[in-house]
């Protein structure tokens, strides 16, 4: 099986558990305060932004909450992910997207939002999404990045409990670091987020700001 195999399968995958990821996760507060820190980073109340891997649309409505008037564009691989993200943001544009491939994406946006997308790329794949954020972002632009921090030798296909599979990748802080400042990210916080998975296990998340061209 090859990397795109990986990829088909984690994408179908992605298509049919929409309903229950958004029962899961529609609702989950752990993550409120990163979403403030990043509204607080965008220039004005109806800034515009980017949403990469939107889901069902739970960082968008969380976002909206904060201000109402945000022009969102969220963007998913899913198509039931981009249904579900238009029926809980009825003000929101969505559009179909594998953010693979963002040359396709024109404009210029206030703040890019990319919440545990990069765990379904692998590291080549994240260092040319961070570089057309930042070819996509306004100067003083931020982005919004989250993922679980790991060495990428532990990557790999896990199950949930349909059954399903996805192609898990971990990535390393600091090359992610790395990648942000070669591309013009020059002011980074880091928040760690602790996670109790179904069944117990603890898991470290990482929640990554970065803003261009600052001095
Ligand atoms: C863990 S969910 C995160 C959803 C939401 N952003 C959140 O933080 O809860 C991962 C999302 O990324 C999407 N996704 C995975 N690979 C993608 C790709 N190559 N391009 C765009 N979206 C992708 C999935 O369809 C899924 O909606």
């Amino acid at each position: 099986m090859n990397t795109e195999d990986h990829y088909r399968e984690t994408h179908a995958t992605w298509d049919s558990i929409a309903g229950p990821y958004e029962e899961l996760f529609m609702d989950l507060p752990i993550y409120d305060q990163t979403y403030v820190q990043f509204c607080e980073l965008l220039p004005h109340a109806k800034a515009s932004v980017l949403e990469l891997g939107c889901g069902p649309g739970n960082i968008a409505r969380r976002l909206l909450e904060i201000h109402p008037d945000l022009d969102i564009l969220a963007t998913d691989v899913a198509q039931n992910m981009i249904d579900l993200a238009r029926k809980n943001n009825p003000s929101i544009r969505t559009q179909l997207l594998d953010c693979r491939y963002l040359d396709s994406l024109s404009g210029s946006f206030d703040g890019v939002v990319c919440g545990f997308t990069i765990p379904y790329l692998a590291a080549e794949d994240v260092a040319n999404l961070i570089a057309h954020c930042s070819r996509l972002l306004n100067p003083r632009g931020v982005l919004y990045l989250s993922f679980v921090p790991g060495s990428n030798d532990r990557s790999g296909f896990i199950s949930g409990s349909t059954g399903q599979r996805t192609y898990f990748y971990y990535h390393d802080r600091e090359t992610v670091k790395e990648q942000l400042i070669q591309n013009g990210f020059n002011r980074i916080t880091e928040e760690e987020i602790i996670y109790e998975r179904a069944g117990g296990a603890i898991e470290t998340h990482l929640v990554v700001h970065a803003q261009k061209n600052t001095l």
